[in-house]
């Protein structure tokens, strides 16, 4: 048998798979073996446990919790307040109008103790708030109905609500393009001012959907050093290589290329040789998936686009990336 991920790594960081009804099927074998952390890819956002004010809806979510338990891995709960997979339910009246600021704010401490007391104990970390920095220049938070309704303290509240829930847990701020530098010091702008402010924030969650040229090493190595000077853990929490560029719109490519394999093995090599270099910070590392036969990637940005994102292939056999992981363990 292959050595196991987590076992290669075992004295640096959790290595996690983002997972889901149909992967927990389809992929639980890879999981067990190579794995010692999952988050629900969606199954506890908003949308899928809280569809309507008075209805939870847990199964889903439940599945994965007893799916981790049976098997000793760690969960990582992802996410308890984003922009998006959020229903409008929550930001209005019975009647349609939008809701006031306090009603809001009591809706979201609702939600934040219901879903965290369920797993408390359980999950050591959770997104608290979800992607909440602009990519636009000329702003600092994205625009959104939290932002518009609550004001930005919605994300301080968010964290205090979460850690009134569940003391225990591990609380993140998570975004993408975190590495990219005009983003990359509005997020730590934003989790400075929190952590300036006494709000309970433990860690930085960097999403790192990355491609086989961006961003560059330094440029990932310069958002570690940021982000870890904040004196707060760091967590890789949606790792994946896509073979595309963001702005590479091609559908033809029914295989991936030898030379796209061949660099996205030296990638992941040099990506996991600089965790290591930080993992007094870096203490979980969770893959967006875990094998190519199922990614969002095939349905984003480009819909229907398959893409080869992970050290596994679609037959859950190591890739080249895999056995570059394992040498530089
Ligand atoms: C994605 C899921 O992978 C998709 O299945 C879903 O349709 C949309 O959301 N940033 C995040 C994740 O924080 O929750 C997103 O997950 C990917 C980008």
């Amino acid at each position: 048998e292959n050595l196991k991920l987590h076992e290669a790594f075992k004295q640096h960081f959790l290595i996690g798979a983002a997972v889901n009804p149909l992967t927990l099927d389809t992929q639980s074998e890879l999981l067990k073996h190579h794995f010692n952390s999952v988050t629900a890819e969606n199954e506890m956002k908003f949308v899928s446990v809280h569809p309507a004010e008075n209805e939870y809806t847990f199964d889903n979510a439940d599945r994965l919790m007893s799916f981790a338990k049976e098997n000793g891995m760690g969960v990582r709960g992802h996410t308890l307040v984003w922009h998006n997979q959020t229903p409008n339910w929550m930001f209005e009246k019975a009647d349609g109008s939008t809701v006031d600021r306090e009603t809001l704010l009591a809706r979201m401490k609702s939600h934040i103790e219901t879903v965290m007391t369920r797993y408390k104990g359980s999950i050591y970390a959770w997104d608290v708030v979800n992607e909440a920095v602009s990519d636009k220049s000329e702003e600092l938070l994205r625009p959104s109905k939290w932002l518009d309704i609550a004001g930005e303290d919605f994300i301080s509240k968010a964290f205090e609500f979460a850690h009134t829930a569940d003391p225990d847990a591990l609380l993140f701020y998570n975004d993408y393009n975190e590495s990219v530098p005009e983003k990359r010091e509005k997020i730590y702008t934003l989790v400075k001012s929190l952590k300036d402010k006494g709000v309970p924030i433990h860690g930085v969650g960097l999403q790192a959907h990355w491609n086989l040229e961006s961003p560059s090493l330094d440029l990932i190595r310069q958002a570690i050093e940021r982000y870890a000077s904040l004196g707060l853990k760091l967590h890789i929490t949606e790792l994946d290589i896509s073979v595309f560029n963001h702005d590479d719109r091609r559908t033809d490519l029914k295989e991936p290329t030898t030379e796209m394999m061949e660099r996205q093995a030296e990638r992941y090599g040099q990506i996991f040789k600089l965790f290591k270099e930080y993992s007094e910070y870096i203490t979980s590392v969770t893959f967006w998936g875990a094998a190519d036969d199922y990614t969002w990637l095939n349905n984003f940005p480009v819909r229907g686009r398959k893409n080869w994102p992970f050290p596994f292939d679609a037959e859950h056999k190591p890739k080249q990336s895999y056995w570059e992981l394992v040498n530089v363990a």
